[in-house]
């Protein structure tokens, strides 16, 4: 899937030169491990976000590529290390870094592409930056650490799903946004509405990503359904199975979030259906979506602007 227009091809192609020139190291299994995840593809969107927000607020320098390559680095290293926590085999359409290289080179590896999006930042001069992705570095790996701490337990509420995933995943959206705001120069309204641009389209993104968990496909993906399911995770087509679900159908799924059993996957993705989980994941998803639409309102943007739309209208329906 390529999210990029025509507008903003030429600084994405910077970005991804940056990307693979900041991987560089002199031990060759850093270089091994960050070219292999690089190769391996990915959409890149949240640096593309950082890219178009910062163009369609009319900044015309060129730092903006390595804010967003810091952006992109933060992913990735999240990535590494959430591999080795879910204990997954596929991604970006390959063997995960830890399935290849295995989980201690893939830990350290994590750790030198997390301190290389830092040292990249610090060239930016910008303490107000250094702050916000400091932050938001933090409540990502606070919210991983939540999730693992919620892992097979089937009582987590709707509520408390949606906090896991603002920390996991949709602060680094909204970090992508509204730093590129911050270094735009925006007034400080706008910086905000940049940022809950972001946050509210992470959740979109996240929730959909909890979806294709249960019904993807894993060609488009490049990833395996039912990880999900193998670390217990009581995601929002779980929880809502068992709320909506009859008192049996709950307890089959509590059952399976107990037992962290991707076994059970055939008779959980019945209940799923039956209930219309998915479908209601999918609505919350679509809520999220106009939200991030309405904190755009009143920003035009020109062809960026409407990259930044087309982007979150297809966020709620994505399938990769
Ligand atoms: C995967 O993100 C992790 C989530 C927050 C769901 P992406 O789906 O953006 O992964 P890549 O970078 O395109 O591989
Ligand atoms: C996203 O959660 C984790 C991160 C924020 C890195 P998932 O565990 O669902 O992501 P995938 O499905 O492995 O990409
Ligand atoms: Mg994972
Ligand atoms: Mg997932």
């Amino acid at each position: 899937m390529n999210y990029a227009s025509e507008a903003i091809r030429p600084d994405f192609e910077s970005l991804n030169r940056l990307v693979v020139a900041q991987l560089h190291s002199d031990v060759g299994l850093v270089e091994n491990i960050g070219q292999y995840i690089v190769e391996g593809g990915g959409k890149r969107l949240r640096p593309l976000l950082c890219l178009l927000c910062a163009r369609a607020l009319g900044y015309s320098g060129e730092r903006h590529v390595e804010l967003a390559t810091v952006i992109e680095f933060l992913h990735t290293a999240t990535l590494l290390h959430d591999d080795v926590v879910d204990v997954s085999a596929l991604r970006r359409g390959r063997p995960t870094a830890n399935s290849h290289f295995g989980n201690a080179s893939t830990v350290l590896v994590g750790d030198f592409i997390y301190s290389r999006a830092f040292q990249l930042l610090v060239g930016l001069g910008n303490i107000e930056l250094l702050r916000l992705i400091a932050d938001t570095t933090n409540q990502i790996a606070e919210g991983e650490v939540e999730q693992l701490a919620r892992a097979g337990d089937p009582a987590t509420t709707e509520e408390q799903y949606l906090e896991v995933i603002r920390k996991k995943t949709a602060v680094l959206f909204a970090a992508a946004c509204k730093g590129a705001a911050i270094l735009a120069e925006a007034d400080p309204e706008r910086q905000e509405a940049m940022g809950q641009f972001g946050l509210n389209l992470g959740l979109a993104f996240q929730i959909i990503d909890d979806v294709l968990d249960y019904e993807g496909d894993p060609d488009v993906m490049g990833k395996n359904l039912g990880d999900d399911l193998a670390e217990g995770k009581s995601t929002l087509p779980l929880i809502r199975a068992m709320v909506a679900g009859s008192a049996e159908q709950a307890a089959s799924v509590r059952a399976a979030i107990l037992d962290k059993n991707v076994a059970r996957l055939p008779e959980v993705l019945e209940i799923i259906h039956q209930t219309g989980a998915l479908d209601y994941a999918r609505t919350r998803a679509v809520h999220f979506r106009d939200a991030a639409l309405a904190a755009l309102s009143g920003l035009h943007g020109g062809a960026f602007g409407a990259n930044l739309r087309a982007i979150a209208e297809s966020s709620a329906g994505r399938k990769a």
